[in-house]
Order: structure tokens, then C-alpha cells, then sequence
């Protein structure tokens, strides 16, 4: 009888990086991930993918999570690699936080309507990645992770 054993995946590289929460600074976020994880050789499409999925998430932050701190907050991305080619990109806030996660993640529900957002921002970033985990309490902040394989969904 042989035994198997996955083997847990190595990382490889990893950065963290802090932005104010600003839309100005969205653009600098998804340039800088992108420029990290291009060298792994993503596809067009995959790079695609993380690209509008991060800056989702990033998005969320500011107009949601900082809605009501008058310009103040901090947001920190993190991104690490794995050997095979996984992408785990975190993206944190401090901000008000969701009471309810679950509803937040539905299709189409939007805690702003009157801002004419889609409510669609997490089911993108869920059909971009291969998962998406969502930690938030109110008052304390939001953090969402995304992860990604590269190269056909191999691990
Ligand atoms: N970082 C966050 N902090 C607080 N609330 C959030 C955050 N991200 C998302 N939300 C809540 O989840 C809802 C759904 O988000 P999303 O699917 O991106 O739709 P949209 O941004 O178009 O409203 C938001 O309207 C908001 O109420
Ligand atoms: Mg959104």
C-alpha cells in the first residue's frame, strides 16, 4: 500500500504594500500587483483576471469600507506565490465592515443603489478566481482573499 501525501505548496515570493485609501491610488494598486504577478508568465487573460478581481476589491475599500472616514484610511494588499503557480492576493481595510457577509456576497445586492453601483463587484471576483474568502466584522474592517491558479487550474 503506498501512501500519498499532498504536499503543501512552497512560496515563493510574497510583498505586502499600503495604500491610502483613495481611488487615485486603485490604478497604482492593480499596476503594481499585475507587475508582480506578470512574471510568472500569467496569460493575457489570467493577468486580466486578478487584475479586475483585485481592483474590485480594492475599490470595495474605498467607497464602501472608508465611506464615511473623510478621506483617512489605510488599505494593505498583500500577495504571495506558491511553486506551482498559485496566487493568494489579501486585500484589507479597517473601514466600517459588513454586518452581514452573506447577503454582501449575493448578485446584484449593493448596500448603495443610489450610487448606481451593479452589486456585482464580489461575484465578478469570485468568477475571476478560483476562490474568494471574505472576513469582515462592523466597525473593525474588511479583509477579502483571492486566489488564483495559473496555468489551467494545475496546482
Ligand atoms: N470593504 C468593504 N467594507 C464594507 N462593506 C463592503 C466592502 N466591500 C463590499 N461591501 C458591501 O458589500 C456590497 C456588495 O459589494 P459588491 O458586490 O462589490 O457590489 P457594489 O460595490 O456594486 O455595491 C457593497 O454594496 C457593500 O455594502
Ligand atoms: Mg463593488
Amino acid at each position: 500500500m503506498t501512501a500519498i501525501k499532498k504536499k503543501k505548496a512552497v512560496k515563493t515570493d510574497s510583498f505586502s504594500l499600503e495604500i491610502e485609501a483613495k481611488s487615485a491610488n486603485e490604478s497604482f494598486a492593480r499596476m503594481a500587483v499585475a507587475a508582480f504577478v506578470a512574471r510568472l508568465d500569467p496569460t493575457v487573460s489570467e493577468l486580466a483576471d486578478i487584475k479586475t478581481a483585485l481592483s474590485e476589491a480594492v475599490t470595495n475599500a474605498i467607497v464602501h469600507g472608508y465611506r464615511n472616514s473623510r478621506g483617512v484610511g489605510r488599505i494593505r494588499i498583500k500577495g504571495a506565490v506558491y511553486e506551482g503557480g498559485k496566487v493568494v492576493l489579501e486585500v484589507k481595510d479597517k473601514g466600517c465592515g459588513m454586518a452581514d457577509v452573506e447577503l454582501c456576497l449575493r448578485p446584484l445586492y449593493t448596500g448603495a443603489p443610489e450610487e448606481e453601483r451593479s452589486g456585482m463587484g464580489f461575484t465578478v471576483m469570485e468568477s475571476f478566481c478560483d476562490s474568494l474568502r471574505v472576513r469582515s466584522a462592523p466597525g473593525k474592517g474588511t479583509t477579502v482573499v483571492l486566489t488564483k491558479r495559473l496555468g489551467g487550474g494545475a496546482e
